[in-house]
Parts: structure tokens; sequence; C-alpha cells
């Protein structure tokens, strides 16, 4: 039997190793951390993160072919492939300090795996991490005198949080790079044979290894790109009175440009977009290419100017004035159905208007722990309330920053009559219908559309 370590149980290591072993149940998987509070979590019905379907196929595998342990060394020294799953953000100090990836992860992970390992293993890049790490990798597994072989690959993770399940049980592709040697296609056969359990063969494209590292960070500075370029069209749309969900259903229905990703919003958030393309732009730079460099830095710029431009509409259109006024935030994970609050637009937006001394009331279903736990430097300007409605109590404003499907369902009339007059609303997620809350009296602004107002 084929046995597998994951290190790193995060929001990819663990929804990924639990579908691996639900759908292949030839190989034992043991997903190991540092930290024992996510492991016991692990090993409970309350998971450490929340993913709709997660929960299902962990109780399928778990003490089947489904461990969970803190035992980092023993995980690795019992296994014949090695997932490197850890976190690989963006660098706080040093040379390249806000753009560069903070390697220091994998490193120490890559440490421990030569020091402990006793017999050959495959070493599976799932992180995502700068083209040509596999080399430095092998470089700190092979430094000194070493026996045991290890082959690199690269297996990046295309995942996507709220759908992760549905994501890997039927994915676009699975890409595997490996080593164009007899022993890095041996290996990379190795693991496309456990993937092919489940995914047909025509998905599992191979690559070379640099090409499969650099894909993972292209695919992400495509997508964000996309956000962004919508949204720098809503700014248009709302200076000339074109619609931006017009525009888009108009651009999408061209075969060559496709609908997706063309939702325009407050923002991307995630822990994802924002630091894989700054490092992509840190590695143009750090190979001298200042141009490129240069374009994919706009997409990050272009985003923080819609939270930011987002925020001055609800300021302009509440008469240049929201101190001591009271906003629910509906919304404050970075996409509907997870709690991940990392990098979320809601953050800068409830930052924003803290300093405008807004009072702030911060709901969501999921995310309210996370949500505290961002928000301490402002803490005395903001109250934490599950229930949307009370939430909206007396209200001046409500904004909408998270595409959450209980928001579609509330009775609004309901909250309009407990809100402060004019009631504001500003749907930052363009999900709601706009012509019904004009109806009820709502004042309504949203992304790339004209304001419907009752006022002058
Ligand atoms: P995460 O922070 O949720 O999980 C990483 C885990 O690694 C943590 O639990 C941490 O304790 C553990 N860890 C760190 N160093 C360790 C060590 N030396 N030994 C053992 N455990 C260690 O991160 P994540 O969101 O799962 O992301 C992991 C990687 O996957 C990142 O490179 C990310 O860019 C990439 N990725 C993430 C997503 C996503 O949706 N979150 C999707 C695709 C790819
Ligand atoms: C993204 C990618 O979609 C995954 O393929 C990738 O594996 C992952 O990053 C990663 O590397 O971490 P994720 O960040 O979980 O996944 O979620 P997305 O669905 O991509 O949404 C990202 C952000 O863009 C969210 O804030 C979302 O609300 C926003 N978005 C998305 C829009 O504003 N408009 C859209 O049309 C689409």
């Amino acid at each position: 039997m084929t046995k597998i370590c994951c290190i790193g149980a995060g929001y990819v290591g663990g929804p990924t190793m639990a579908m691996i072993a639900r759908q292949c149940q030839d190989v034992q998987v043991t997903v190991v951390d540092i930290n024992a509070d996510r492991i016991a979590a692990w090993q409970t019905d309350d998971l450490p993160i929340y993913e709709p379907g997660l929960l299902e196929v962990v109780k399928e595998a778990r003490g089947r072919n489904l461990f969970f342990s803190t035992d980092v060394d023993q995980g690795i020294r019992d296994a014949d492939i090695v997932f490197v799953s850890v976190n690989t953000p963006t660098k706080t100090f040093g040379e390249g300090a806000g753009c560069a990836s903070d390697l220091q992860y994998w490193e120490l992970c890559a440490r421990r795996i030569k020091e402990v390992s006793t017999s050959d293993k495959i070493i599976v890049e799932k992180s995502t991490l700068p083209v040509r790490t596999a080399e430095a990798m092998e470089r700190v597994l092979h430094a000194g005198h070493n026996p045991v072989h290890f082959e690199v690959l690269s297996n990046p993770e295309f995942l996507a949080e709220g759908t992760a399940m549905e994501d890997l049980e039927a994915p676009d592709r699975v890409l595997i790079g490996g080593h164009e040697t007899p022993s890095g296609q041996k290996a990379l056969q190795t693991l496309a044979d456990i993937y092919a359990t489940w995914v047909p063969r025509d998905r599992i494209l191979t690559t070379n290894l640099w090409s499969s590292e650099l894909s993972k960070l292209t695919a992400n500075a495509f997508l964000a790109q996309r956000v962004s370029s919508i949204n720098a069209i809503s700014a248009l749309c709302e200076a000339t009175e074109a619609d931006v969900g017009e525009v888009a259903r108009a651009i999408g229905t061209d075969s060559r440009i496709g609908p997706k990703f063309l939702k325009a919003s407050i923002g991307f958030g995630g822990s994802c977009f924002k630091k894989d393309i700054l490092n992509l732009v840190y590695l143009c730079e750090s190979y001298g290419l200042k141009e490129p460099a240069e374009y994919w830095r706009q997409v990050v710029a272009l985003n923080e100017y819609q939270e930011t431009r987002f925020v001055k509409t609800m300021l302009h259109s509440m008469f240049n004035t929201i101190a001591n006024k009271r906003i629910a935030v509906f919304g404050f994970a970075f996409k509907a159905d997870t709690g991940d609050t990392r990098e979320s637009p809601s953050i800068k937006v409830c930052r924003e208007l803290a300093s405008e001394h807004a009072r702030i009331v911060v709901s969501d279903p999921q995310a309210i722990d996370n949500a505290r736990k961002d928000l301490t430097d402002i803490d005395g300007s903001v109250e934490f309330e599950l229930d949307p409605y009370k939430a909206a109590e007396g209200a001046h404003a409500i904004a909408i920053l998270t595409d959450w499907k209980e928001y579609r369902d509330l009775d609004y009339q309901r909250i309009f009559d407990g809100m402060q007059k004019p009631a504001f609303l500003f749907d930052g997620r363009n999900m709601l219908d706009h012509d019904a809350l004009y109806e009820i009296g709502f004042e309504v602004y949203s992304i790339g559309k004209g304001k419907k107002s009752h006022l002058n």
C-alpha cells in the first residue's frame, strides 16, 4: 500500500488529502502539521475550516485510510510520497518585503524531510511556489552525503474555496510537472496513477517542472486580471450610465472571452490572488523584466482602487459624513461559502469606514470569529452580530460585502422598516434586486450601475 504524508493541514492540505483518501483506497494518507489545535480539530466533526461537503468526505475516510497527526517526523519517515502543502505568504521583511514569497516554511520542510528520511521518496510541491523552487528544494534535499534519493514533482492546486470539494472531485485539470529524466517520469506516472483513480486521464496534464510551477502563478494572475479588468470598466459604467452587468454579458458571450470571472465587485480577496501576483511581479523584476512586472502590479493596484472607491461612494452619497452613523456590514468572508477572511476586501472597507468614525456592525454566517481577529485594531468602532436583522436595526446604511446566498433571501421590507431614513444600501456584489429595493424605499448604490435614489 502506497503511503502518503502531507505536511500542512490547511485549506489545501486538508481537503485535497481527504479527497485522495476517499477516492483511492489503495493509499494510506497521513496529514501532519505543527499546529496541534488544527490537527485536533481535524479529528472532530468541528473541522478547522468551513467548506461545503468537506465533513462528509473526511468522515468517510477518517480512521480508514486518512489520519491526522502532529508527529511530522514519523509521517515523513513512513511515507513513499510527501506532499508539501505549507503556507507561502508574502514576505514582510528584508529583500523583496511586500512582494516576494516567504519561503521559510517549505525550506524548513525540505530540511526536515532530508533529516529524518531513511528511504527514497517522491516529494510533491502542492504549495504555490515561485518558478524554479524545485531546484532549490533539490539542493537542500541532496546537500552533503545522503544515500536517500528524492524525486521532486510540482503538482499545484487549483481548488477555489467554497467549491473546493466539487473542484477536487471533478477538476478541469490536474497538473503535474517533473524532470524529463527516467526517474522523474517514473515519479510523475506514480502520482498520475493515483489521480487517475477518479480523474479522466485526458485531464491529467504533465509538463516539465518549471512550466508547472509557473502555470499556477499564471492561472491566478489571469483570473485576478479578469476581475480587475471588469472592475475598471465598472468605474467607467458609473460615469456613463452603462450597466456593468450588461457589458459583462455582452462580452462574455464571445466564446473567445467566455462568461466566467466577469462579476464586478468591491474587489478580489483571498489568501492567494494578491500574494501570487506580487510574487509574479517580484520574479519578473528579478529577471530584469520591468514592463511585465509593471503590467501585473497594476492588477493589484486596480483592486485597491476599487475597495477605496466603494467607501468613497458610501461617504459621498451619505452627505459626506458617516461619523457616528451605524453601518451594517453584511458579509466579511472574502467570498461566499467560506469562513476565510484572508485579504478580504471587507477588512479594508471596515478600516476606512472606521477612519471616518462610522459605527460598524459586522454580520457574517461563518466568518465572525475571523472578523474579530482581523479588526482588533479598530475594535472600539465595531460590533459583531450574527443575525443580519439585528445588525441592520437602527442602521443608516447596509453594505453588502460578501455574496452569501442568505442575503438574497432576507426580508428587506422588514429591514427597511427598522432603519434610519433615508435608508442606504450599497451592494458591493451586485447580487440583490435593485428595482425591488428602490420600490421599498431604499437609496440603492451598486457597482458599475446607476444609483436608484428618491433624493433630488
Ligand atoms: P494554510 O495556512 O491554511 O495551511 C498551511 C499549514 O501549514 C498550516 O496549518 C501550518 O501550521 C502548516 N505548516 C507550516 N509550516 C509547517 C511545518 N514546517 N511543518 C508542518 N506544518 C507546517 O495555507 P493554505 O491556504 O492551505 O495554503 C497552502 C498553500 O497552498 C499556499 O502555498 C497557497 O498559496 C496554496 N493554495 C491555496 C489555496 C486556497 O484556496 N487556500 C488554493 C490553491 C493553492
Ligand atoms: C482562487 C482560484 O480561483 C483558484 O483556482 C486557486 O486555486 C486559488 O485562488 C488559490 O490559489 O488560492 P479563491 O481565491 O479561493 O480561488 O476564490 P475565487 O473564486 O477565485 O475568488 C477570488 C476572489 O475574487 C473573491 O473575493 C471573489 O469574490 C472575487 N471574484 C471572483 C470577483 O470579484 N468576481 C468574479 O467574477 C470572480
